[in-house]
């Protein structure tokens, strides 16, 4: 059995992007020249955006401290609950333990002391006098905990490249799934608040990642001509390997497979040359076997769980509703606002708000007038469902 990653592909396993890699380093090393940029990068699920951005983090040069941090694993850790000061915190964290690993005399001092700092922040008491007199930050002395909170943090980062005496030229703070943060009491407020920060900076650049669809509401409140960065963030999308790519990884990560031509343009066809499911898939092949069009094609459905393992997991974080207009979807094609109206059991309001979350998932989009699915393997795993199991999944 062939072992490609399910997990972030190693060193070893991560084929090409040499594009995408040479332009997202082109823009962080504006950071030399006192450039920051923003980036939003966007792309289907499993198209590999995380394994991309952590690529990128390995290769950038020795004067960009790099900070990654995962809104899901947040939302994972408070059962769905997400608040700005948790993400601050978070935030904070990565970042000191970026600095942390750094040697160097400056970075070891303001590591331990916002560290002793942190011991606080576990009592809430935000105390980051001793913290702000080396980095230079005043922090208000202000009751508002979050406030103070939030004003060391986005700080923070600048302030390191500042009092790092040349050893620094730029931070890098990567936030993925950043869709999730859709879930806060005031996301609007939150991000304006990141601008605000961030257009100071000249030697701090944001990247924000995650499964969202292009059109989001999420993409728009951040990004929009009405949103937090009005359309000057550059929006990076990362496409699926194209056919000769597919070709080529095949051909360098599992020489062990053998395929006839039309059976690799069927095996192109049923993974869309997304590298979660051309792992999954090429996971369930055999080395004895000479693959055509027809044995791809029976192979893909008898595996179909084990290839689409990543939306049986989905499936069960989703509500009723997004169920129900998901099926809809499927069992209907791309319909429009009033056509799904009719299909669906709930209200306008509730319509509404559950076909934004939807977009806000990247599991639906929008083309001028209609709603559609935005993963062809999820309408082909459901409908799948519905034919071998008598029922759509539950
Ligand atoms: N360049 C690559 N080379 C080899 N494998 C890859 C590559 N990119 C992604 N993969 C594989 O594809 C799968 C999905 O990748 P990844 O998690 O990075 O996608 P993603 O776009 O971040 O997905 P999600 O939207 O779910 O967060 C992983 O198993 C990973 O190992
Ligand atoms: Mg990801």
């Amino acid at each position: 059995m062939p072992n490609l990653p399910l997990g972030l592909p190693s060193e070893k396993s991560f084929y090409n992007r040499e594009g995408e890699l040479k332009r997202l380093k082109n823009y962080l090393n504006a950071l030399s020249n006192d450039i920051a940029e923003e980036i939003l990068v966007t792309g289907y699920r499993g198209v590999g955006k995380t394994s991309l951005l952590k690529k990128l983090m390995n290769e950038l040069p020795e004067n960009i401290l790099v900070t990654y941090i995962d809104i899901s694993r947040i939302y994972g850790s408070q059962k769905g609950e997400i608040t700005e000061e948790l993400i601050m915190i978070n935030l904070l964290n990565a970042m000191n333990d970026a600095v942390g690993k750094r040697d160097g005399e400056i970075t070891n001092k303001i590591y331990s002391t916002v560290k002793n700092a942190f011991k606080k922040i576990s009592m809430k008491e935000y105390d980051f006098k001793n913290a702000g007199a080396i980095l230079g930050i005043a922090v208000p002395d202000i009751k508002d905990n979050y406030r103070k909170l939030s004003q060391f943090v986005m700080e923070f980062p600048q302030k390191v490249v500042e009092s790092s005496k040349g050893e620094l030229k730029g931070v890098v703070i990567i936030i993925d799934e950043f869709q999730l943060m859709g879930g806060l009491k005031n996301p609007h407020a939150f991000f304006w608040m990141i601008r605000s920060y961030a257009q100071e900076q000249s030697n701090v650049s944001y990247i924000f990642t995650g499964s969202t669809s292009k059109t989001s509401e999420i993409v728009e409140m951040m990004n929009g001509p009405n949103g937090a960065f009005g359309g000057r963030m550059i929006q990076f999308n990362v496409d699926p390997f194209t056919k000769k790519e597919v070709k080529g990884y095949l051909h360098e990560k599992l020489p062990e497979i053998k395929f006839t031509e039309d059976g690799l343009e069927r095996f192109y066809e049923c993974t869309r040359g997304i590298p979660a499911y051309i792992n999954t898939f090429g996971n369930t092949m055999s080395a004895s076997d000479v693959y055509n069009s027809e044995t791809v094609k029976k192979t893909f459905f008898d595996k179909m769980d084990q290839i689409t393992v990543m939306w049986i997991k989905i499936w069960g974080t989703l509500s009723p509703n997004e169920k129900e207009i998901l099926i809809s979807l499927v069992e209907n094609g791309p319909q429009t606002w009033s056509e799904l109206l009719e299909k669906v059991d709930f209200t306008r309001g509730t319509l509404a708000k559950y076909l934004d979350i939807l977009k806000n998932k990247g599991l639906i989009s929008s083309d001028e007038k209609r709603y559609l699915l935005d993963d062809h393997l999820l309408e082909v795993w459901v409908k799948n469902k519905k034919i071998s199991d008598g029922y759509y999944p539950p």
